[in-house]
């Protein structure tokens, strides 16, 4: 167990836009930043990043947090693997207190089958740097392709012992389970002798976004025709080809930074180029690339440039999957190196200057690098050239945004010395049906935004002035949704003023000399929460919305645990559970920035009233509210239950009433009265 004191540490030190910085291109917006959702694959960008709160919105998906909460969402780490990742990237020493075998038990098979790949790389690279099989096979394997002792260390490179079964041996002696070596694939079971994969091969381990290892690549040293020169890691729990890119982790912060990402085709082309000084490489690992993967680097930056070897081979891989990546709204361009060379090779042949001024004179836009090509193939060849122009047209069909598509149906005319009609033609049959499909999506998105404006517009005063408002849309649950926004407005105040010292008028009653009771009003100090929370009591009223009675309660704790209630602390420690609602709530007004809502006048935003009254407000409106429901449920007993002496209840009914009536004068406004 990781000790409160480091939690407190890593809290105090993690600073958000850094950590999610290291996963999603994140630009200056005011005193905020913005991004691209990571969570879904949106082209505007609806994600939210709040420095001086600490907290992020997503605004695509409705899910936010702190950093913590960001690293469980993107990352599915359990929220000790969150600490503890925090704690490595900010150097931050971890203080463990001893684990209970309960706990041991629970450590889930996932997290075993993560430990026992680290463990394995840990051991390939030892033997690699320390045994003499090591040194004198899998090291001068490294040195002689060029590889320095820094570039081994920043992947981990590693040697497998020509025993065969070394590591297996090992892992078993250091008391990990068979069963997490056989399902990571790092040993193959039999019966009799359970043995090594990777026997004999220089390792690559394969690392997530966040540099967990999640599989192996491993290349053979002898040139054993039969065998396979790369071997690597079979599907798992935790290894999903599809889902990998080799090198994110190394290359996102460069990915993100230089904008641009150059996808090669293997592990050795990610090496050179990352020891060459270019560090903003991937490569898809032998698999043609698929949705997500570009997924992946859609997250860090919307241009990539494919790198491709200069023979025709690779020239037809490299077109081939890259109307995918048109698909996805990103810029691709295409660089070809010369004959006989990869970016392996060509980078290790070339100075730093020299590779960098290649891939800048040869990379090409994608769509004219394509019709180019092609168009040296069809030539004269009537036949040929129409083929061509439907390949052209669909490749072009595939970029989302219109105006781009303009441009490059001119592009591609001007090229394949063709009328714009034809392709604007072409261009429409295909587009026809990917348009209704748009069509489909968007009006799911519009109702999955109608929901959200209908849950936010107890915010707005003619919520409550208006019986109109907001509309037929909203009948059957407006009652709900009333109670749900002054539930809501509670825990906002609580959070934004809960420790403000305000005057409140205190309503009680007091006998005068003669003995008379009179209702008297007198100004108390009270700090918000203390307010809020003796109010609700007073009325032994408790939210009716499970969430928000959980988040009260967590907060009215850490108010009353906490001298000075800071809301940067409260969040820091913001319960996963609670992380979503809350940052909802505080996220509110950037959320307008985003939409520009507010200036379409959709959510007036009433902010110069006084904390005092806002809060008197939201209270008197939560009794009203209860006591009109009171009324209602007396009323309805009168209407379908009579009784023969209806006395009593006619009587609460008129107390009640006028109850309400003082209320309604309290806060100013005719109220639409309590209806089911
Ligand atoms: N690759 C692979 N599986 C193979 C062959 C290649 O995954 N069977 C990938 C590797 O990631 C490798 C890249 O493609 O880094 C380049 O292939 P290749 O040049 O054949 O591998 P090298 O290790 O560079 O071999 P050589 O020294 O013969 O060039
Ligand atoms: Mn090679």
């Amino acid at each position: 167990m990781i000790s409160q004191n480091t939690i407190d540490t890593v809290f105090e030190t993690a600073r958000v836009e850094e950590v999610i910085g290291d996963f999603v291109n994140l630009k200056r917006a005011g005193s905020n930043f913005k991004g691209l959702s990571p969570f879904s694959d949106e082209r505007s960008p609806s994600f939210m990043v709040s420095p001086a709160k600490g907290i992020w919105k997503d605004f695509s998906t409705g899910k936010g947090g702190n950093s913590v909460k960001f690293l469980m969402e993107h990352s599915q780490f359990t929220y000790p693997e969150a600490i503890r990742y925090l704690a490595k990237k900010y150097n931050i020493e971890i203080e463990e207190t001893e684990q209970t075998d309960a706990e041991k038990a629970i450590t889930d098979v996932r997290e075993s089958m993560y430990l026992v790949s680290e463990f394995a790389a840990k051991y390939f690279n030892d033997v690699l740097l320390n045994s003499e099989e090591g040194k004198a096979i899998g090291l001068s394997y490294f040195k002689e392709r060029g590889f320095t002792n820094e570039t081994i260390k920043k992947f981990s490179l590693g040697y497998s012992p020509e025993t065969w079964d070394a590591l297996t041996k090992e892992a078993l002696g250091k008391g990990y389970k068979l069963e997490f070596l056989e399902s990571t694939g790092l040993t193959i079971p039999r019966e009799d002798r359970p043995f090594d994969r990777f026997k004999g091969r220089v390792m690559f381990p394969i690392q997530s976004m966040s540099g967990r290892i999640l599989g192996f690549g491993g290349r053979i040293l002898t040139n054993d025709k039969k065998a396979a020169k790369y071997l690597n890691s079979p599907e798992s729990d935790i290894y999903h080809k599809s889902k990998v890119l080799y090198g994110i982790f190394q290359a996102k912060q460069s990915i993100a930074k230089q904008n641009n990402c150059y996808l090669v085709e293997g592990y050795t082309d990610v090496i050179q180029f990352h020891q060459s000084g270019i560090e903003n490489v991937v490569a898809s690992s032998g698999t043609a690339l698929t949705p997500d993967q570009i997924r992946l680097i859609n997250r860090l930056t919307r241009n990539i440039t494919v790198l491709f070897d200069g023979d025709a081979a690779g020239l037809r891989a490299a077109i081939r999957g890259i109307d995918l990546i048109l698909e996805e709204g990103m810029n691709v361009r295409v660089c070809a190196f010369p004959d006989g060379e990869d970016p392996d090779s060509f980078a290790r042949k070339n100075s730093y200057e020299d590779l960098v001024a290649y891939l800048e004179q040869n990379s090409k836009d994608f769509i004219q690098f394509k019709a180019s090509i092609l168009m040296g193939e069809a030539k004269n060849d009537p036949i040929k050239k129409a083929d061509l122009i439907r390949d052209m047209v669909t490749s072009i069909s595939k970029i989302p945004d219109r105006i781009q598509r303009e441009v490059y149906v001119q592009e591609c005319a001007r090229i394949m010395d063709i009328s714009e009609q034809v392709l604007v033609s072409t261009l429409a049959q295909l587009t026809q049906k990917e348009i209704a499909e748009a069509g489909k999506k968007q009006k799911q998105e519009q109702k999955a935004f109608e929901v959200h404006r209908n849950n936010y517009s107890p915010d707005d005063p003619r919520y409550y002035d208006d019986p109109t408002y907001p509309g037929d849309t909203q009948q059957p649950s407006e009652k709900t949704d009333i109670l749900y926004g002054l539930e809501r407005k509670i825990i906002e105040i609580l959070l934004l003023y809960g420790s403000v010292t305000e005057n409140f008028e205190d309503v009680f009653l007091k006998a005068d000399e003669e003995g008379n009771v009179k209702e008297v009003t007198e100004k108390r100090q009270y700090r918000v929460y203390e307010k809020v929370y003796l109010s609700l009591q007073e009325d032994e009223v408790e939210l009716s919305n499970q969430l928000f009675q959980s988040i009260f309660n967590d907060i009215i704790d850490f108010y009353n645990q906490n001298e000075t209630f800071s809301l940067d602390k409260y969040l820091m420690h913001l319960q996963p559970e609670f992380a979503q609602e809350v940052t909802n709530i505080l996220m509110e007004d950037e959320r307008l920035t985003i939409h520009n809502w507010e200036g379409q006048n959709i959510f007036p935003k009433h902010k110069n009233a006084t904390i005092e009254q806002n809060v008197s407000d939201t209270i008197f409106s939560m009794r009203w509210y209860l006591i009109s429901k009171i009324i209602h449920e007396l009323k309805n007993t009168l209407l379908n239950d009579p009784q023969e002496d209806n006395s009593e209840i006619l009587s609460m009914v008129v107390d009640y009433s006028k109850l309400l009536n003082n209320f309604s004068k309290k806060l100013g406004r005719v109220i639409v009265p309590y209806h089911s």
